[in-house]
């Protein structure tokens, strides 16, 4: 069996749809779901589908705790989908090529600390963007920097809210991680 270990902070749709991609896969399997905001939604959806959730401060993020729970789970791949935390070097060091990030527009373009979710979206549509889209990138020490996997790009010329565009952005997400990471686990 291939472990799969989840990072999420916030309403977990991510979370949720690869949960429910990898349910009845027989050699790829969620494992857990890490979160660091325990009224976070994913938490709920996790629960759900019968998926161990683990709860962590800041403190037992940077320090030994989440690091000792993952050596437990022995992952072959930690995604994070909408973890708003800058992941920690000791975790990085011990995982190399096995931690992904997806982010919600074209990278280089829109990344770096402070992007995420509708901040994102509202800085493509100042700009006048007519496109934006996915990126699916392996996490290294700085914000969306790390090597990235798989884009997707997708029209926004008839959007003119971020709520419009994140909606497009989540069409992406829905079709394209759970496949990109079952395609790693492959590799
Ligand atoms: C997703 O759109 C993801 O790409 C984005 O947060 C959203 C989480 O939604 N991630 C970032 O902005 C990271 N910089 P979800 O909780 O419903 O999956």
């Amino acid at each position: 069996m291939q472990n799969i270990v989840i990072f999420a902070s916030g309403a977990g749709s991510n979370a949720e749809n690869i949960i429910r991609y990898f349910k009845n896969n027989t050699k790829k399997s969620v494992v857990a779901v890490f979160s660091n905001n325990a009224n976070a939604k994913v938490i709920e959806k996790a629960k759900n589908l019968d998926v161990q959730t683990i709860v962590f401060n800041k403190d037992e993020l940077y320090g030994d705790f989440v690091l000792k729970n993952l050596k437990e789970l022995n992952p072959d791949l930690i995604v994070l989908a909408g973890f708003l935390l800058k992941f920690p070097e000791h975790i990085i060091i011990e995982y190399p090529n096995k931690i992904i990030n997806i982010h919600p527009a074209l990278l280089p373009k829109y990344g770096g600390k402070g992007m995420y979710g509708k901040h994102v979206h509202q800085a493509v549509l100042d700009n006048k963007e007519n496109e934006t889209g996915i990126t699916i990138h392996y996490v290294n020490e700085q914000f969306d920097e790390g090597r990235i996997i798989f884009q997707k790009p997708t029209s926004i010329s008839n959007c003119s809210t971020p709520e419009e565009i994140a909606n497009k952005v989540h069409e992406l997400e829905q079709r394209f991680f759970p496949e990109v990471i079952d395609q790693l686990l492959n590799s």
